[in-house]
């Protein structure tokens, strides 16, 4: 890995207007300080995922077989990027059908993504916009100022051009048109695979107040003792120690140092610690993630060779606060059967269940869940139901029968929230969904579930609910499938949790409120899903939601060969249990806001009912017309069997005509039998 020295002149001076392609010398700006960027035409891209202004993840090394990645750097209010735009889309679109990707990229410490969104309708750029709120990608690629556009080779991840559009702009004058087309002949280079004639040109813009590239020399004081070894500590020590999840442990100074680069790796790609939820979009009590600060000061430590300086080492003294009951002793234990994890390999999820022993009702108050061995259990949803599975017939969805908890590491006891619990009728089964990760050496575990009881029936009973579709078609080699389901409240409900599921191709989750008035709210963003870390979203407010709320979820599905844990593009991928198939499965926990524990208000028919019109009403207008029923429903409709259930005749099923109709399909069975 190499680093980018680029020392910045503080005086926000603009340069004197100069056409010549820069050299290492004539890079002096009004003030008088040297800037090296030179150096950087050499320099090789590291790997960054970034969100766009509106919330969507890219990672640049999911391009590796584009031609060429393009990113203009752009800054709200610059004259220069806005006059630039035109001729960029322009390249753009002569390039459409090449395979470049074009970015812009905004790291201005003034801009925000609302800002920077407000902007972008503004002046109509009509592309992802990477906000670098770390600003720590613009120091490396070595940014100075807006307008200018990197040219990345995906090759070996260079940068092999630097500088501006065209020739037509300069600060206050510009040319008509332009005489020359540098980005376009570095791209037409770089689809040939030549090289490009001048890589690095000096390009007019607003300048990016980057203030940490002149502080490079006060990130080598940064104290390892006091600010780094605490902060790993508090956010990655849980996973990352002896007998952890996570593959080595921090647990000295030497281990810290040694895995500095590929801590700034996976900083800078979002990939540590795990956690998906956009962090511009609501607040969850169980929330992980480094702030801003923390990372721009943990990756300056490493980009400044990772000194120990003085001081103890926390790290080395640390004592694990892990102990087996958090919440002290359980009222009942359950134990999953053993499971042998095999040293190498992927595991398929397993979905041991265990009788339930209690001979009474139970109402569960909180719940904590010990892997039996931490180094294997990725993570553990659990569940329980009045029926019992025969062997063999487990899957994913079982344990939302009646759902109690999802443990990823690090997050092992939910405690309910206050004046509501679940309850567990007597008999039954315990069921758990058990995703291993194997760790290079074979084991045994044996994960136990502890359950605290209420005394006394809460007030409020907690239920469970799920918007899925299970009419699911994922096009071959579709990039950006959308599939959409939605759950309808039919009573005023507080919701309390979000739990969004698809298999390998799931990209990307949003739960969003749409109210009775047409106000649309996101409340959940997971921009960059990540089939490993089935998270729990507990709502840190919980949210009232009227009768007539729509809670939808949608997931974007990526079909196509980029995706790396695709295990085959070149099909229509349909609904199913295993992984190699889809989901569109959106969990979520409540409560109905009049319901008390001895008051139930809930009509499990119509909870079920609910489930399929919430997917089979695609543009959710609440009318099932016959382009929107599929199979039995269609032919149905077809053969004239279901021209009652339209009493108003109008030639679509409003939920309540078909709930009504398929109330009275049920009773009429329910009579013959
Ligand atoms: C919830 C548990 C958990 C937490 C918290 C966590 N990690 Fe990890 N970490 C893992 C696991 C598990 C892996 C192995 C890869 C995987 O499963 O994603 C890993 C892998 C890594 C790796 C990559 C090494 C490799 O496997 O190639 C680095 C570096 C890392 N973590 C750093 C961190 C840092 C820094 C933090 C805190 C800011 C952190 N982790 C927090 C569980 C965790």
């Amino acid at each position: 890995m190499r680093f980018l020295m680029v020392v910045m002149a503080a005086a926000l001076t603009a340069c004197s207007a100069e056409t010549d392609p820069a050299t290492h010398d004539d890079m002096h700006d009004g003030a008088g300080v040297v800037r090296e960027v030179a150096e950087s035409v050499n320099d090789y891209v590291d790997n960054f995922s970034l969100l766009d202004h509106k919330g969507r993840a890219h990672e640049l090394y999911y391009y590796d077989d584009a031609p060429a990645i393009a990113i203009m750097i752009q800054g709200n209010g610059c004259p220069i990027v806005r006059n630039a735009w035109s001729d960029y889309s322009a390249v753009r679109d002569q390039f459409a059908d090449k395979g470049v990707e074009f970015y812009m990229l905004n790291a201005n410490r003034q801009d925000k993504r609302s800002t920077i969104a407000e902007e972008a309708d503004n002046f109509s750029y009509d592309m992802p916009i990477l906000n670098d709120e770390t600003q720590l990608i613009a120091e490396a690629l070595g940014v100075t100022r807006t307008a200018e556009v990197l040219v990345i080779s995906p090759s070996d991840w260079s940068i092999i051009y630097r500088g501006p559009v065209n020739d037509r702009l300069g600060y206050g004058q510009q040319r008509a048109e332009a005489k020359e087309h540098y980005l376009a002949d570095a791209l037409a280079a770089a689809i040939a695979g030549k090289p490009v004639e001048t890589r690095i040109r000096r390009s007019k813009g607003c300048i990016v107040n980057l203030p940490e590239t002149a502080k490079v020399a006060e990130h080598a004081t940064i104290s390892y003792s006091e600010t780094i070894a605490p902060m790993l500590a508090e956010n990655c020590a849980s996973c990352h120690e002896e007998g952890g999840i996570a593959p080595w442990a921090m647990n000295d100074y030497s281990m810290i140092e040694g895995f500095a680069p590929m801590i700034r790796e996976v900083v800078r790609t979002k990939r540590m610690p795990p956690w998906s939820a956009d962090p511009h979009v609501g607040k969850f009590t169980n929330a992980r993630g480094l702030t801003i600060e923390e990372k721009q000061t943990l990756v300056h430590w490493i980009e400044a060779g990772a000194p120990r300086g003085d001081g103890p080492d926390p790290l080395a003294t640390r004592v694990s606060d892990a102990s087996d009951w958090p919440l002290g002793q359980p009222d009942l234990i359950i134990e999953a059967p053993a499971f042998d994890v095999p040293a190498s390999g992927i595991v398929d999820y397993q979905f041991p269940t265990v009788l339930n022993p209690m001979d009474k009702d139970i109402w569960v108050k909180a719940v904590t869940v010990v892997p039996g061995d931490k180094t294997v259990v990725h993570h553990a949803l659990v569940g329980s139901s009045e029926k019992v599975t025969k062997p063999g017939e487990g899957d994913y969805q079982d344990v939302f029968d009646n759902y109690l908890i999802g443990f990823v590491p690090g997050a092992e006891s939910y405690i309910y929230p206050e004046s509501t619990g679940v309850f567990v009728k007597a008999g039954g089964e315990f069921r758990f969904q058990m995703h291993y990760t194997t760790s290079g050496r074979a084991t045994t575990d044996k994960t136990k579930l502890g359950l605290y009881f209420h005394d006394t029936p809460p007030k409020f009973p907690l239920r469970q609910q799920v918007a899925l579709n299970v009419a699911l078609g994922i096009p071959p080699n579709a990039a950006d499938h959308k599939e959409q389901a939605y759950f309808e409240f039919d009573n005023p409900a507080t919701i309390y949790m979000l739990f969004p599921h698809s298999h390998y191709r799931g990209k990307s989750s949003v739960f969003d409120v749409l109210y009775p008035d047409g106000r649309e709210e996101t409340i959940l963003s997971v921009p960059d899903y990540d089939f490993n870390w089935q998270h729990t979203y507990s709502l840190a407010e919980p949210l009232d939601v009227p009768k007539g709320a729509k809670l939808i979820h949608r997931t974007l599905y990526d079909n196509s060969a980029r995706n790396l844990a695709n295990p085959n593009p070149d099909r229509t991928v349909p609904w199913g249990l295993q992984s190699h198939d889809e989901m569109l499965y959106g969990s979520f926990m409540f409560r109905w806001t009049a319901e008390t524990a001895d008051n139930p208000v809930h009509d499990p028919l119509q909870f079920g009912i609910r489930q399929f019109y919430g997917f089979a009403d695609k543009d959710m207008d609440g009318k099932l017309v016959r382009t929107e029923m599929g199979g039995r429903l269609g032919r149905a409709w077809d053969n004239g069997s279901m021209k009652q259930a339209d009493r108003d005749g109008d030639d679509a099923l409003s939920f309540a005509e078909y709930y009504g109709f398929r109330k009275a399909q049920m009773q009429r069975r329910r009579s013959s039998r």
